[in-house]
């Protein structure tokens, strides 16, 4: 049987945990893979405060518990005191994935100047790969567009399921693979 491909999408915020206003940042990841991905996959989805502990958690849960291949988070990588979702990344985290925050900052500097203010990072636990993504909705689907095309071989390399994309919206990039489409 096929690996089932369960992706966490985590909203790191205080206000919309509190109810404060609608979490807008998990809904616009959610759609980005509907949209992007080929291969059935699950949601699992926790909308969190911005404290170091309960995001640790969260992300140890979703990677160790619900075998998450893939988790992205979305909030709390800028520069206030509140913002602390890069800090609780590495606590979880077995290896660094540099690469990532690097090209995600790199694009989004092409659409915005403070994009140096997100200090989002990705790392590997165990079988997942842990993304963060900036809390504004529109910055999801710029960030993705630029790692997406590498995150399927991430996946592979770290034994996850094999995750498919459609081509006409995101070419996966696979090594030695002729691309589809
Ligand atoms: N990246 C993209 N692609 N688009 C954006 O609008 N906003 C920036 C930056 N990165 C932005 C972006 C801003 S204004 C901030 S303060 C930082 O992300 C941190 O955002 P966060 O604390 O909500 O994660």
């Amino acid at each position: 049987m096929s690996k089932a491909i369960r992706i966490g999408i985590v909203t790191v915020s205080d206000r919309a945990s509190a109810g404060i206003y609608e979490d807008e940042g998990g809904p616009a990841i959610q759609a980005y893979f509907d949209r992007a991905l080929a291969s059935p996959w699950t949601p699992v989805a926790r909308v969190i405060p911005d404290d170091r502990a309960v995001i640790a958690k969260t992300l140890t849960e979703l990677a160790d518990d619900e075998g998450c291949c893939l988790i992205v988070t979305t909030g709390g990588t800028g520069p206030a005191p509140r913002d602390v979702t890069p800090e609780a990344t590495e606590d979880v985290i077995e290896k660094p994935m540099p690469g990532f925050g690097e090209l995600m900052r790199q694009v989004s500097l092409t659409k915005v100047p403070t994009a140096i203010l997100s200090r989002q990072t990705a790392g590997i636990r165990g079988k997942s790969l842990i993304v963060n993504l900036p809390g504004r909705p529109r910055a999801i689907a710029e960030c993705l567009d630029a790692v997406m095309p590498a995150i399927p071989y991430c996946i592979d390399l770290i034994e996850g399921p094999y995750l498919e994309t459609d081509p006409a919206v995101i070419a996966a990039f696979r090594p030695g693979q002729k691309p589809k489409g």
